[in-house]
């Protein structure tokens, strides 16, 4: 047996507790791993809560979480290139917020020394999330870029990979998170009535495309008006509104890809070009508190589960 977070109905953060669950053995092409640090992405939430169960349904008792860190301790048959001991972080088969947890060989990367095991698991979905939608968006070098929700899990990695492809980056967050966003390389503006004029008033060259990690307060709208069109808009949030003004809603539902992602952010990482920001850690037992702070929308960074 191994502890893991589980799920055995859907309701608010406090149905989220810890049990015992069968240890799972690795089927064909896939590791076990010794969990250190499962990250918690939003959407987690919004599977917990019910509110996904059309789009991800769950089969209760359901483990939640999508990706990983940690230490392969165990190798299915077939897999080459990994072995047991070695340092790892990528997506997971079984959920990830358990203290073992299953993956496909061919989705997880060595872990480098330098990088730790919280920032490794800020990676994966950020990481890979930012390079479908600039792949979708045909961003170039010396375009400017608009990333709504700049300072979250998502927006923050998506900012520093733009800025290191050499687009201007424009980013919207609370004033609070501005001296951050700076501190990234993209030019703040704060969300809220009056946006697009704000915006304005830093791109007088306009914008060329947007990236919608908000999908509230009229970050849509606004991002076809500065844009000049739905073309160059991609919303990875909210897809009944991106629809309404005709936008592009992209989402990880192949479950593939997010190698050339990864390797990209790990060459950022080594050129001192993309530091993942870890807004805060819990332990295991206190995914509940991690929900609640994800679903209060004003997280700097990326939010972690750790395994002692
Ligand atoms: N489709 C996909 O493939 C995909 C993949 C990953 C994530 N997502 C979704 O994308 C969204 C962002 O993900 P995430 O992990 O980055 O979430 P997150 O970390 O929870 O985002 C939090 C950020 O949202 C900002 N924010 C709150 N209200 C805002 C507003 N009205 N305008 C602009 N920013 C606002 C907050 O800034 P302040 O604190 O400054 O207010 C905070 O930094 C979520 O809905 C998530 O489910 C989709």
């Amino acid at each position: 047996m191994t502890k893991a977070v589980v799920l055995t109905e859907f309701g608010d953060p406090g149905v989220l507790h810890t049990a015992e669950v069968p240890l799972p053995d690795p089927g064909p092409g896939q590791v076990r791993v010794a969990v250190r640090a499962a990250g918690v992405n939003a959407l987690d939430a919004k599977i917990r809560s019910g509110a996904m169960r059309q789009v991800f349904p769950v089969t209760f008792p359901h483990v939640p979480g999508l990706e990983a860190a940690g230490v392969v301790e165990a190798l299915g048959e077939g897999v080459e290139g990994l072995d047991v001991g070695e340092e790892v972080f990528g997506w997971t088969v079984t959920g990830s917020y358990a203290e073992q947890a299953i993956a496909d060989a061919a989705r997880l990367t060595i872990k480098p020394d330098t990088v730790d095991w919280q920032q490794a698991v800020a990676l994966p979905v950020a990481a890979e999330t930012a390079y479908r939608a600039f792949d979708l968006l045909g961003v170039r070098p010396g375009e400017t870029l608009l990333v709504h929700a700049a300072a979250g899990a998502v927006g923050g990695i998506a900012v520093q990979i733009a800025v290191a492809r050499g687009l201007t980056v424009i980013g919207t967050a609370s004033p609070a998170n501005h001296d951050y966003l700076r501190s990234l390389g993209a030019v703040p503006v704060a969300y809220g009535e009056g946006l697009a004029d704000r915006v304005r008033a830093v791109a007088p060259g306009g914008v060329d495309a947007a990236l919608d990690g908000a999908g509230r307060g009229g970050s849509v709208a606004a991002s076809v008006e500065l844009t000049g069109g739905a073309e160059r808009v991609v919303a990875i949030t909210d897809p009944a509104g991106a629809a309404e003004h005709g936008v592009r809603y992209t989402s990880d539902t192949d479950g593939r890809g997010g190698e050339a992602a990864i390797e990209e952010a790990l060459a950022l990482i080594a050129a001192g070009k993309l530091a993942p920001r870890v807004h805060a850690a819990y332990p295991l037992a206190d995914a509940a508190q991690a929900h609640r702070v994800s679903e209060s929308g004003h997280v700097t960074g990326k939010l972690v589960l750790t395994v002692a």
